[in-house]
This record gives C-alpha cells, structure tokens and sequence, in this order.
C-alpha cells in the first residue's frame, strides 16, 4: 500500500492504567485473558490442523470444510475484455454493476445502481425475491442502454447466502437451486441478460484482486461471516479426480472455512463460544466462523458481561439496570469497534455509549475491564483469522504472497490488520521481510491488503472467464452451455491462456 510522507509505525493508542481496579475485576480480567489469548504455541498447532482439514475437505470422503469447486478455472490474465453485468445481493441494498474490460491490460469502467431491498422481501417468498431482482435488472438495463438492441449480456452473480444468516429467511431459496426460478423471471420479463456465473463472494475477491495484482494468490471476507478462496491444482482435489482434468490445471475452491473444527478438536472454545453457538439457528455449524466473524464479535462480548453481572463475587453494574445488555444480539461488532477506538484516557466515549445504548453507568474501572474485553475479542478474532491464511499458504508452499481480503471487520475493526499481521509473523517464523528488508511497512512475506471489488468486478471477471471457456469448447461444471452460448454476444476477448486444457 502507499502511503504519503512519514507516518507513524503505529496508530497511537491510549495507555490505560490498571491501578485502582478492584481485586475482584483483577482478577475476571486476568481470566478473560487466560481465556481469549491464543498463545504463537497455539496458533501453529491450529494451522497444522487447518492444513489437514483443508485436504480433508478435497478427499473424496470429505471432511468438515466444504472445500467447494467453483468452475472458474484459473487466474485472470488480465487481457480479458468485453461487456458485463454484476449482480450482487447484499444485506440492505441489491447492486448492479455494468464492467467494461477495455484493452489495457488489468484495467477496467464500471458503472452501477442501487436498489434498496424492501424489509418485507427479506422474510416473503422466493417467488417475490426473484421478481424484485428481475425488475431492478431491467430497470438498469432500460435506463442505461434506452432503445439499443441488445445481445443478451452475461451476468456473474454474488450470492454468498446459502445458509441465511443475515437477517433473511426465504421459504424456498436455502439449499435450493436458485438459478432456475432467477432465469424464468428474468425470461418472463423478456431481461436480454444471461445468468453466466453464480459467484460466491471470497471466488470474486480472489479473481477482481488477481486481474489488478498477479501476486495475489487467496481472496477472504472478514465481515459479517468469515470465508477464503484460493487457486488449487487438480492434482491436489481427489474428488475430482474421476473428471480426469489435467493435473496441472488450476480451479478456484470456496473453503467455506467457517466450518473448520465444527468436531471441536482444536480451537480454544471459551463457556460463551459454547452459548453462541447452542443459542445459534444451526448449533454445531461453523464453529470457526462463531468465533471469529462480525456477526459473532458484540454477542460474545455481551456474554461475557451478562455472566460478570451474574456471577455474585463480581461487582460490576452494581444497582443498574442491565435488561438492554440482556438482550441477545443487542450489540453488533460496531459496538465493540467503538470501545477500541475510544482515544481518551478515561474512555470517555466507552462511557457515554454505554450510557445512550444500554442505559448503564459505568465506573472507571468496569470501563476498564470493558476496554481490555473488546481488545481480547478483537485480538482473538484478528489471530484465528491468521490461522486460514497461514495454513493455505503453508499447503501451497507459498513464501510470499498477497492476500486481498473484503468485508466490515477487516476494514472498519481498529487494529485487526495489524494484529493479523502480527499473528502472521509468529506462525511463520519471519525474523525480516522480504529482500532482507525489515518487516512491516509492505516488506512482510505475506500481506493481506484490501481487495479490489469482488463482487462487481470479480464477479464480471468470472462471467467473461466462464463465457471465453464454454466458447472455446470447455463444458466442465457448466449446467446448460448451449443455453450459455444463445444469444450472447461472441466475447471479443483476446485472452490467450484462459481456457483450460482438457483430457
Ligand atoms: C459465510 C458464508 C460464505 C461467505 C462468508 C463471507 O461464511 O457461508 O459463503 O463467503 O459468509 O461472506
């Protein structure tokens, strides 16, 4: 990354002080940290395991990490070109995005709308879900290509929902192939626009990243669920091996790494992980992910303090009213990003917030407490994460690499790079950077930087991607080519090495 003139090593942090704190919350503190710590022993025995689990996932008994084909097969180089289209559902807003790839290598126009989702649509019909989204493509296309005749434009869409955990349930869309009833209202509609990619969004990432920087080799979203892609050879996916593909081609799996450990062998479960996740839609699912993604991080601080508050040798909140903190999933990871950002000494802003949100006054030395909480959340989080990264690195034996990662934590949470930086560090045993140089400052083998749009660009790129290879002959993983292939413009691309070989 570059930045302008000198800057601080490190973003300025407040001291605090933990004199004056009462035994008793000396002591919860000191167990908290016992607790949520993951010491670099830890780390390395996680990612060992990570490792094993990540083969597991692509044997042909499987394991607990879903470890998905996704059919893009290979990097971008590039030199792809064309029109296309970019849908992407996200939790409040549907974005449609129009990519153009023009000549210049790595280069790409967008433009895009933003369609508001209507509460009521989250919790209707899958019928009714379709429809809303047929009408805003139409409306995109109406408004930005008024009275042109079009080839139908192929469209890669991000839907990373499989599971619902966003504040949606649709009867009729979990588990289910959504490409059927998406195309028919498309069709109905008579929308020139074929469904070419169903993306999820850490493949986008990987793919809109790598078109911009060829070292990018893993793409990841720290947000409100917690997930990795990356490029692996067929010769390391047993269960594909009945599609005698050459071994040496290349195809992107979605981990679904939020799976990882779901039979609970090695990553340091804390009481209130166990809560999470029997309180959970899906208890027994994504256990890494209930410890680490957005969703999770102001629920397991509440816990944390509901128990305190509980537990009678702990003074904290004494006479106040805790009904708000008792209300599950009342604090979201903002909350406790907030508690980290406060720069005063007295956490002024801790306090305040505390006070408007939950209607709790606290003492300086339970903001204290509060303080040191989030960070060991935060940390935790930040740290686990690493695990995924480090362990795909150390199963592709790459040395160096750039990770392009998406999502809210990673980009709003205070200090989570740096710490994921640092946990980096430690289970990789780097004592320099690269070229010798000293570590940090965009010199650490490898770094994970902040991705290019994923779910716009990278979803474009993997319909053009997908389109250039069923042109070229190359059917594998596709469900319908022909019906790819009707009436959709001849992608001009000039890429050469896009398609894979086949056997
Ligand atoms: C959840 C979803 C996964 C997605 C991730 C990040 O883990 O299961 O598909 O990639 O969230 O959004």
């Amino acid at each position: 990354m570059s930045t302008s003139g000198p800057q601080p090593r490190r973003k300025q942090s407040r001291k605090g002080s933990m004199a004056d704190i009462p035994k008793d919350l000396l002591q919860e503190i000191k167990r908290l940290e016992d607790l949520f710590t993951v010491d670099t022993a830890k780390l390395k025995a996680i990612v060992e395991h990570f490792i094993s689990e990540l083969a597991k996932g692509l044997s042909v008994e499987g394991g607990s990490i879903p470890m998905n084909p996704t059919w893009c097969m290979g990097f971008p180089t590039g030199n792809e070109t064309g029109t296309f289209l970019a849908l992407d559902m996200g939790g409040t807003n549907l974005r449609v995005c129009e990519i153009n790839l023009p000549e210049e290598k790595g280069e790409f126009d967008i433009i895009q709308s933003k369609y508001r989702l209507p509460e009521d649509l989250k919790t209707g019909t899958a019928d009714e879900l379709w429809a809303y989204i047929a009408d805003c493509l139409q409306q995109f296309i109406e408004y930005h290509h008024e009275g042109e005749k079009l080839d139908k434009l192929p469209l890669g869409f991000t839907f990373s929902y499989p599971r619902w955990t966003k504040g949606f349930d649709i009867e009729g869309v979990e588990g289910k192939d959504v490409v059927p009833p998406f195309e028919a209202a498309l069709e109905e509609r008579g929308v020139p626009i074929k469904l070419t990619a169903l993306i999820n969004d850490t493949t986008g990432t990987l793919i809109a990243s790598s078109y911009t920087d060829s070292e990018m080799k893993i793409g990841c979203i720290f947000g409100t669920g917690c997930n990795a892609a990356y490029m692996e050879h067929f010769s390391e996916i047993p269960k594909l091996a009945h599609m005698k593909v050459d071994p040496n081609q290349e195809i992107a799996i979605n981990c679904e790494w939020g799976a990882f450990d779901n039979e609970h062998k090695i990553l340091p479960r804390t009481q209130y992980d166990v809560i999470i996740d029997k309180d959970s839609p899906r208890p027994g699912q994504q256990s890494f992910e209930k410890m680490i993604a957005g969703l999770y991080l102001g629920e397991l601080f509440r816990l944390v303090l509901v128990d305190l508050h509980e537990q009678p040798h702990v003074k904290i909140f004494e006479g106040q009213d805790v009904a708000a903190l008792k209300k599950p999933y009342s604090l979201d990871a903002s909350f406790l990003s907030d508690v980290e950002s406060d720069p005063f000494e007295n956490l002024q802003e801790t306090h305040d917030t505390f006070h408007t949100k939950l209607n709790i006054k606290c003492t300086k030395p339970e903001l204290e407490l509060i303080r040191r909480l989030a960070e060991l959340i935060g940390t935790r989080s930040a740290r686990l994460s690493a695990c995924g990264v480090a362990a795909i690195c150390k199963k592709k034996g790459y040395k160096t690499a750039h990770v392009g990662a998406d999502g809210s934590v990673f980009n709003k949470y205070p200090h989570f790079k740096a710490r994921g930086a640092q946990a980096l560090k430690e289970i990789l045993d780097w004592d320099k950077g690269r070229d010798g140089k000293p570590l940090g400052r965009g010199h650490d083998p490898v770094e994970i930087l902040p991705a290019e749009d994923g779910s716009g660009v990278g979803a474009a790129l993997i319909a053009a991607l997908t389109l250039k290879r069923v042109q070229e002959g190359n059917v594998m993983g596709i469900r319908d080519p022909e019906g790819m292939l009707r009436g959709t413009k001849a992608s001009d691309s000039k890429s050469k090495q896009v398609a894979p070989e086949t056997k």
